[in-house]
């Protein structure tokens, strides 16, 4: 249908001539807004560009690539978290992860965050203000629970190994009936070292002093043995990041009797949701909302307490990593790092490379490589690796920093053609940075490793 003209039903001409001009103008300046919105969207940097990431093979220490089913599994419809149906996917997730960490414990859930969410609510909610809390430092992450249990009032007293080691459970004993700590927080496999500290006896002797072991398994649970109930601990927590190949921003945790006894002392709801027969603990309040396990017990229960907003898609990422791990059979999983990372570790060595740690205690999941002396600068390899292969690795932290990189091969990674590929780029890469490795036997040495196993 025709527009009726904006001068339709003006008096003179001259009116007309006017009214036409003063249209005229106020096209102009519409037309210079619209010119303008233009070319800020052209000129703003690329935010308004449709998202579009390189390909890369994220051989770091964590995060690494998702599984498509998971990627695929959070782009499902969300729910609330009081549908029925998003409550079953709540409990179903309970019981895959009870499997997970080889546990019977029923309080086995999600905290939403990442992996240091998990520690965080784990360490927050055990160690009450004064409580002394033993922290074996063998990596960076030592140091970081060391902090989060300052951070909550506790007395944190450390022991520390060269980078590169582990304890023996004779010097976490000392270190018990020295310090007579409440709790003992310690990592299983500490990424910034690649380092897996043997956990089966660590339990046992935590009981016999009467204290509770916290372990964070963040970067090798799924990837490495690790067993809640056979090992006696008391209380962990783990990332999605690492071997269970899901996205970064939940974390699984269990907890057996002995610390629900300890949350039922120091259990406080908040006033809002609080109900009339609910019976509170005379024990020192959690010092954090979010990451108060007593309260979130009720979350993940038939009663519902409300508590946060059910982060909805990476309840469903971390449902299916436990589904894709369990399908595959835990113990699959361990020998299929296993074999990666030896094959890896054969190749790197035949390229002349030196391994970094103490080699009875590495993780399955991440090599350490100490960087040539024949290479410059540490950083332009990788950054070569990135650039010109599409491959990321790691570095290092604290002392380590420039002294090692980290390879990781975990989860979804953690495959022939990937071990394959990240050497023959090394390999090229390091070739190009002043350290020449005799070519081809890289690869070579890996493919023998694959072989002999497969005989
Ligand atoms: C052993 C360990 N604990 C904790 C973390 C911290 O995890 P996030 O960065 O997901 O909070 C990491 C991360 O690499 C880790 O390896």
């Amino acid at each position: 249908m025709p527009q009726p003209s904006p001068l339709e039903g003006l008096g003179s001409p001259l009116d007309r001539r006017c009214a036409s001009v003063r249209l005229a103008a106020k096209r102009s300046r519409r037309d210079d807004k619209v010119g303008t919105a233009r070319q800020n969207v052209q000129d703003s940097g690329g935010l308004f560009r449709d998202l579009d990431p390189e390909p890369r093979l994220l051989m770091g220490p964590g995060p690494v690539d998702v599984y498509p089913r998971v990627l695929r599994a959070m782009s499902v419809p969300l729910q609330g978290q009081f549908d029925p149906q998003f409550a079953e996917y709540m409990n179903q997730t309970m019981a895959l992860y009870r499997r997970v960490f080889a546990t019977g414990n029923h309080w086995t859930f999600l905290i939403d965050g990442t992996a240091r969410a998990g520690i965080e609510a784990c360490l927050a909610s055990i160690v009450a203000p004064g409580d002394t809390v033993l922290v074996p430092i063998f990596g960076r992450f030592g140091h970081l629970k060391a902090e989060i249990a300052r951070r909550v009032r506790g007395n944190v007293v450390t022991i520390a190994t060269e980078w590169g080691g582990v304890f023996t459970p004779d010097e976490i004993e000392a270190a018990i009936r020295k310090h007579k700590p409440r709790v003992v927080a310690i990592c299983q496999g500490d990424t910034s070292t690649t380092m897996l500290q043997p956990l089966a006896e660590i339990g046992a002797l935590c009981r016999n002093h009467d204290v509770l072991l916290y372990v964070d398994c963040t970067a090798s649970l799924g990837g490495n043995p690790f067993e809640t109930d056979a090992w006696q601990i008391d209380i962990a927590s783990a990332g999605l990041q690492k071997c269970l190949s899901g996205p970064p921003g939940s974390a699984p945790v269990t907890f057996n009797e002995r610390v629900v006894e300890v949350l039922r002392h120091r259990k406080h709801v908040e006033q809002g949701i609080k109900p009339p027969d609910l019976v509170e603990g005379n024990g020192p309040i959690i010092q954090s909302n979010y990451f108060d396990l007593a309260m979130l017990m009720d979350y993940w229960s038939p009663r519902r307490l409300n508590h946060h907003t059910e982060a909805a898609s990476m309840l469903y990422a971390a449902r299916e990593c436990a589904r894709v791990v369990l399908e595959e059979g835990l113990e699959a999983g361990f020998a299929r790092h296993r074999l990666a990372s030896g094959a890896l570790r054969a190749g790197l060595t035949a390229m002349g490379l030196e391994l970094f740690g103490d080699a009875r205690h590495w993780m399955a999941n991440v090599t350490g490589v100490v960087i040539p002396g024949a290479v410059k600068t540490a950083d332009k390899v990788r950054s070569d690796m990135l650039a010109d292969f599409g491959i990321e690795i790691g570095t290092s932290f604290g002392p380590l920093h420039g002294k090692i990189w980290r390879i990781g091969t975990m989860g979804y990674v953690c495959r022939k053609a990937n071990v394959l590929r990240c050497l023959t780029a090394l390999e090229a890469v390091l070739r190009r940075n002043g350290f020449a490795a005799p070519a081809g036997a890289a690869v070579d040495a890996a493919c023998a490793v694959y072989d002999a196993a497969s005989t």
